[in-house]
């Protein structure tokens, strides 16, 4: 009954979408949208896209994004675990926290509100391991021993080329369990660490979000915190152009399994626990919340952008997406010249790439800090 009414008002909803993109809530007895959230951001799974959803969200709603000193970068001293120290005096006591750490449950309790929802996201351990390999190709010691650049080669024998303990080692093994907090270095035979793992992961997240369905993970988020289909609208970021994907050959999925067991582990526990809750809200009923998300994304694409471009044809120099190496094409957009001052300013937060707006997210804090005093002082 309570999806039947859900559906009927979402259908006034889409007609809605059609003229403007601000649609009223789907139900008319729906609580308060929850602002408290961590994302915990993992590497190379649509992460950037996911952050900026709940830059966005914080930026509308004039919540407190807990950000990096500047001292740890545009991340909080990763790969370093996660410490309320890393955390920028001006941004304590936030909402929301988003940008790349190393999982330490404790130290972010004791940061965020005892009500925070916490959520993360994972990708098929091989797609997510082709990735990694071309991104961090002239990062990682580890991809940069082998001969010719070649994936095969790596997985015939990782452990030629791969040192546990090396700068950047997370990149080239279980990341997904790395930034989660766990030992990326447990032998595969080692199931009780695996599984004990997974129930940790279990235990602290509400919501594992999965790369390959993300917009029905993006379905199960907004009814997880109440928020309008309007909150999580997005525009693809930090996207490798096609010609710097690469497809496996045959027999290369199982090896990069085997290479990182206890990710393809997380994976396939999370993937199929996502589908059970999906069939829980059921699967017709997020199949049209999927349908009218990208219709309004079109609009949005229209509306907001010339295209995809290849980061070297982006004029605006605060549009444009960090390149990991000369030879990772990453896309982003570039806002068309002809649109008003307002639809711009709008338009940008859904382009705007991790470093910027984390930048940008950052001044508004410390402005915001500096104004009050000064009110204060002038009218004592
Ligand atoms: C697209 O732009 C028009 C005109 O500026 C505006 O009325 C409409 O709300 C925008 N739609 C979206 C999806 O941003
Ligand atoms: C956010 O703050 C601005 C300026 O103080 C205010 O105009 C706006 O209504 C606030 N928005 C929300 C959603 O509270
Ligand atoms: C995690 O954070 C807690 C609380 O700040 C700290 O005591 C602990 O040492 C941290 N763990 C690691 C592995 O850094
Ligand atoms: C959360 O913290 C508040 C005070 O900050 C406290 O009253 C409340 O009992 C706590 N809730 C839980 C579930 O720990
Ligand atoms: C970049 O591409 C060139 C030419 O294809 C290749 O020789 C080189 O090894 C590549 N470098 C990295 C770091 O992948
Ligand atoms: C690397 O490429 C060169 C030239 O294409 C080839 O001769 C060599 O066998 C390759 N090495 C490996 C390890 O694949
Ligand atoms: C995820 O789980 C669903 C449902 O069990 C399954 O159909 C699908 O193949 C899985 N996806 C991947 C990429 O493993
Ligand atoms: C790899 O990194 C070095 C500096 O560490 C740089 O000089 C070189 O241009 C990079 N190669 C590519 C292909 O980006
Ligand atoms: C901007 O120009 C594009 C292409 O020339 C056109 O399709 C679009 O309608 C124009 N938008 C506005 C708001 O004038």
């Amino acid at each position: 009954m309570l999806q039947k009414k859900k559906f009927v008002v979402l259908l006034i909803c889409a007609a809605h979408l059609g003229g403007s993109i601000l649609c009223s809530r789907l139900t008319p007895d729906l609580k308060p949208k929850h602002t408290n959230v961590a994302f915990l951001k993992t590497h190379k799974t649509a992460s950037s896209t996911m952050q900026n959803i709940l830059f966005r969200f914080a930026e509308f709603n004039n919540l407190t994004m807990a950000l990096p000193k500047p001292n740890c970068g545009h991340q909080f001293c990763y790969p370093h675990f996660f410490s309320t120290e890393f955390v920028h005096p001006q941004t304590q006591q936030p909402n929301m926290i988003a940008n790349h750490m190393r999982f330490n449950e404790s130290a972010l309790q004791n940061l965020m509100s005892n009500t925070t929802i916490y959520i993360t996201i994972l990708r098929e351990p091989a797609s997510m391991f082709e990735s990694l390999f071309t991104y961090y190709s002239n990062i990682s010691e580890a991809f940069r021993r082998v001969p010719n650049g070649s994936l095969e080669a790596f997985l015939a024998d990782p452990l030629r080329y791969y040192r546990p303990g090396e700068d950047n080692a997370m990149y080239a093994r279980n990341t997904l369990t790395f930034d989660l907090g766990g030992d990326k270095d447990r032998p595969a035979s080692d199931a009780a660490y695996a599984q004990a793992f997974v129930a940790k992961v279990e235990r602290v997240f509400s919501l594992v979000m999965i790369s390959e369905y993300f917009d029905e993970s993006l379905v199960l988020l907004r009814h997880l915190l109440s928020w309008d289909l309007e909150d999580i609208l997005y525009v693809k970021l930090n996207m490798r152009a096609e010609s710097s994907k690469k497809s496996l050959s045959p027999g290369l999925p199982e090896k990069i399994r085997d290479w990182n067991s206890i990710d393809a582990r997380l994976y396939d526990y999370f993937n199929a626990s996502l589908w059970v809750k999906l069939s829980e809200l059921g699967l017709d009923f997020v199949a049209n919340e999927v349908n009218l998300l990208r219709h309004a994304q079109e609009r949005l694409l229209k509306n907001c952008s010339g295209g995809q471009l290849p980061a070297s044809e982006i004029k605006n120099k605060e549009l444009h997406p960090w390149q990991p190496s000369e030879n990772v094409s990453i896309v982003g957009y570039d806002l068309p010249s002809n649109i008003s001052q307002e639809a711009k300013e709008r338009c940008l937060r859904y382009i705007m790439p991790e470093v910027p707006y984390t930048t940008k997210l950052l001044h508004s804090h410390l402005m915001s800090f500096m104004v009050l005093p000064f009110l204060l002082y002038t009218f004592q």
